[in-house]
C-alpha cells in the first residue's frame, strides 16, 4: 500500500492544468479561492498583472502587466513540516532559468532569487490547516521579467534586477514555464519522499551566501550579526552570534559583510 501511494504522489503532474488570466488581484488569492472549492494539487494559476499582488511580510508586489511572471500553484501535500517548499520551490525555479535562459540565480534563504547581488524575484508560500493537518498550500512565485533598469521605481533600483538585463538571449516565456512546471514536480517529490538532506545541500549550494560567512539577519524585532551556520533538516537558518548559536524560522538576511 505505502509503495502504491508514493506512485500515485509521483504521478501528481504540476502544470496539467494551468488557467490563465489578464488579470487579477492576486494569484495567491485565486488560488486560496479555487484550493477551498477543491481544485486539485497541481493546477498552476498565470496571470499578465496582479492589481493586489502581495510579496513577503504584508508587503506590496508591484506586478505591472508585461513586466512580470506572476503565478500560484496548488498543492497538497499531506506532511506537517512544510518549511522546505519555499526552498525546494527555489531551487526549482533557480534549475529552470539556467536551462532555459542561461541565467545563474543564487538563492537567498528564505524566498528570495538573486541574480549579481540584485533581486530579480521571490517566493510566497501559504498553508491553509486543517486541525494539524495541511488542506492546501499555495506556492507564489514573482519574477521581474521585462523591466529595464530606470522601470524599477526608485527605491529598488540599484536592488533589483530582471530577466531581460541578466539574459543575453531572447527568453521563451512558454518554454520557460513548461520546464519549470517539470523541474518544480521533480523537487516536490524529493520533498515529499522526506529527502531533506538532499534539499538543504544543494539549497546551501545555491545560496547567495557560504557557510561561515558574516551576515546580519533581521527579525521583528531584532538585527543579530553573527556568522552564517547553514539551513538545519527543518529548513532553520542557523547562525553563530556573539551569544551562542540561534536558529531562525522566518527572517530576512538584511546584509552580507564582505
Ligand atoms: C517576496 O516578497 O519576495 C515574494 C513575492 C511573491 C510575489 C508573487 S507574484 C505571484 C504570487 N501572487 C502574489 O500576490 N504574490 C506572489
Amino acid at each position: 500500500m505505502h509503495h502504491r501511494f508514493i506512485e500515485r504522489e509521483m504521478g501528481m503532474k504540476i502544470g496539467e492544468r494551468v488557467i490563465r488570466v489578464e488579470s487579477c488581484s492576486s494569484t495567491n488569492d485565486m488560488a486560496h479561492e479555487m484550493a477551498i472549492q477543491g481544485e486539485e494539487e497541481g493546477t498552476v494559476i498565470v496571470a499578465e498583472e496582479q492589481t493586489k499582488g502581495r510579496g513577503t511580510k504584508g508587503r506590496k508586489w508591484y506586478s505591472p502587466r508585461g513586466k512580470g511572471i506572476y503565478i500560484s500553484v496548488i498543492l497538497r501535500p499531506q506532511k506537517r513540516n512544510l518549511s522546505l517548499l519555499p526552498l525546494a520551490m527555489g531551487l526549482a525555479v533557480r534549475d529552470a532559468l539556467l536551462e532555459s535562459a542561461g541565467i545563474p540565480v543564487q538563492l537567498k534563504w528564505p524566498n528570495d532569487l538573486v541574480c549579481g547581488g540584485k533581486k530579480l524575484g521571490g517566493i510566497l508560500c501559504e498553508a491553509s490547516f486543517r486541525g494539524n493537518d495541511v488542506g492546501y498550500v499555495v506556492l507564489g512565485l514573482g519574477l521581474n521579467l521585462a523591466h529595464a533598469r530606470d522601470e524599477f521605481p526608485e527605491e529598488f533600483r540599484n536592488r533589483a534586477t530582471s530577466l531581460q538585463l541578466e539574459a543575453d538571449k531572447e527568453i521563451d516565456r512558454g518554454e520557460l514555464l513548461q520546464n519549470l512546471w517539470r523541474v518544480l514536480g521533480e523537487w516536490y517529490s524529493l520533498f515529499l519522499q522526506e529527502k531533506e538532506a538532499q534539499i538543504i545541500k544543494i539549497f546551501e549550494e545555491s545560496s547567495a551566501f557560504s557557510v561561515g560567512e558574516e551576515i546580519i539577519v533581521q527579525t521583528e524585532k531584532e538585527k543579530i550579526s553573527g556568522k552564517y551556520m547553514g539551513i538545519d533538516l527543518r529548513g532553520r537558518l542557523i547562525l553563530h552570534a556573539a551569544e551562542g548559536e540561534r536558529s531562525f524560522v522566518a527572517a530576512e538576511v538584511v546584509d552580507i559583510k564582505k
